[in-house]
């Protein structure tokens, strides 16, 4: 799942011994691209420069530091980055007049993969940072800043992960109930049209101590709900106290002890990597959402060879099965992307019937974007624009009546509903269902936090509207 939104971190002010303002109080403005590990990366870098007095900000204007954190799945996402950068480079000089000094950094997968010739296209840029090398970011700063300046994308051999500070309590209180936690990074799939095993690396899990040592310290600041994180989630494996070797089933039943943490999600999945131990946290797990992204890309068989996901739709539709027989309310996910190379108007109708077969709660879909180092950019039969906007169109129509149909099967029910934050309305809470619909419900704003009963009494595009009711266990319609 990809959006281009800017995150939005409370700055926070107090330090460690409680006074409100910092020695040498510098501001970062954080714009975030791409998928959700970039959030998650955002956050962390946020957390690395708060040591160095840097406080976020949502005003770009008053920035002294303004890192673009990038992607670069699809051509469109990249070039955003330079456009970007061109506007930056004339706020630099406009700050310079006024004797103000903005510094520019570039982080995140266009910095991976680009690295130099970002300094080459965009001399306002002062440093670039890969996504394995964050945690020096401060230490790139502080070079910077006398002069010099740096590229940073090789793949460094310590674990990022023990150099970057925790947040402070404070920080994730005002962060809010639901986060992101990443538990692996990187991939080794080599799906032809993909760019991330080339901009992440290789695969890499994040260690069970790690790992719930972050769970605690979160749910410690009043998170409720966790999405663990991965490019290719459901591939971490790890150590069990006893030397075990555990899948992400294993680290699901571990989480779900956790006292105070009501929910877990998981988020992205590779077909090939749901095993029985996974599915059957689905099955026994009341704290795990029944929700699942489960990327296919194509229903075609030829298309998903030349994809090299390894896969058939049949091996797909009967995983689907399983996992269903195993917890029959779950909602599913996915991406598509139609016009690979080669596909004709029969691979995509057997698109479509793939779609009609699963019926997604919510899908992504993509035209194909040809990423240059990626095998699929040296195929022949590249599909022509217009194809591709006609089909993604066929695509888009099919699954929103799905997301629609899905929507509706939930009205009339009463279902649990994490209250996240205040909606646009007074006295109106957003909260999410535990097929991650955003609901809006009458609600205190001491609630949020709450898990509350809601029956659900309308819909609109991309939301529920619901209204608080008690009611016994027995009635429910799902437990979270
Ligand atoms: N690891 C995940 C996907 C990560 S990329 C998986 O294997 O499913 C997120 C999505 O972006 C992909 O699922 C795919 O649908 C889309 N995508 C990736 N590369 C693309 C490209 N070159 N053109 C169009 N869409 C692409
Ligand atoms: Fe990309 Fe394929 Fe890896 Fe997903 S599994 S990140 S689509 S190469
Ligand atoms: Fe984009 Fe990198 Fe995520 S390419 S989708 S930000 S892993």
């Amino acid at each position: 799942m990809i959006k281009d939104s800017a995150i939005t971190i409370a700055p926070e002010t107090k330090l460690r011994d409680g006074s409100s303002s910092r020695p040498n109080s510098r501001k970062v403005f954080i714009k975030t691209y791409g998928c959700q590990m970039n959030v998650y990366d955002s956050i962390r870098m946020s957390d690395a420069l708060a040591g160095d007095g840097y406080e976020q900000t949502e005003d770009m204007e008053e920035a002294d530091l303004v890192l673009l954190n990038t992607c670069h799945i699809r051509e469109k996402a990249a070039e955003k980055v330079y456009s970007a950068l061109g506007r930056l480079r004339d706020m630099k000089k406009r700050k310079a007049a006024d004797g103000r000094e903005m510094m520019i950094g570039v982080t995140g997968c266009v910095a991976q993969a680009e690295g130099e010739e970002i300094l080459r296209r965009a001399p306002a840029v002062d440093v670039v940072i890969g996504p394995q090398t964050y945690h020096r970011l401060p230490e790139a700063l502080r070079r910077a800043q006398q002069g010099q300046r740096v590229v940073d994308t090789e793949y460094a051999i310590e674990d990022k992960f023990e150099h970057l500070p925790s947040a402070e309590k404070s920080k994730i209180k005002a962060r809010g109930v639901t986060a992101f936690l990443t538990v692996q990074e990187g991939c080794d799939k080599f799906c032809t049209f993909c760019v991330v095993p080339y901009t992440r690396g290789s695969e890499v899990s994040r260690s069970v101590a790690q790992i719930v040592d972050e769970a605690l310290k979160l749910v410690d600041g009043g998170v409720r709900e966790i999405t663990l994180l991965g490019q290719n989630v459901n591939a971490w494996h790890g150590k069990g106290p006893r030397g075990e070797e555990w899948s992400l089933g294993d680290l699901l039943y571990r989480l779900a002890e956790i006292p105070g943490l009501a929910r877990l999600r998981y988020t992205t999945s590779h077909p090939r990597d749901m095993d029985d131990r996974l599915i059957g946290a689905h099955r026994d797990l009341r704290t795990l959402m029944p929700y699942l992204h489960l990327p296919v890309q194509s229903g075609s068989n030829r298309i998903l060879k030349a994809m090299n996901r390894r896969h058939t739709t049949a091996e797909y539709l009967a995983l689907i099965a399983k996992i269903r027989a195993a917890r029959p309310d779950i909602a599913l996910s996915g991406d598509f992307i139609v016009g690979f190379p080669g596909e004709t108007d029969q691979d995509f109708e057997d698109t479509l019937r793939l779609v009609e077969d699963v019926a997604y709660a919510q899908a992504f879909s993509f035209k194909y974007s040809t990423r240059p180092g990626t095998p699929g950019a040296e195929l022949k039969d590249q599909v022509p624009e217009e194809i591709k906007a006609q089909r993604l169109e066929r695509l888009q129509a099919l699954l929103l009546k799905q997301q629609h149909e899905f929507a509706e099967t939930c009205v009339g029910k009463v279902v649990d509903v994490l209250l996240e934050k205040p909606g646009r309305m007074p006295g109106q809470i957003i909260g999410r269902s535990p097929w991650l619909q955003s609901v809006n419900v009458d609600a205190k704003a001491s609630q949020i936090g709450d898990i509350i009963n809601v029956r659900i009494t309308g819909t609109s595009t991309n939301s529920l509207f619901g209204e608080v009711v008690q009611v016994s266990d027995t009635q429910r319609s799902s437990t979270a």
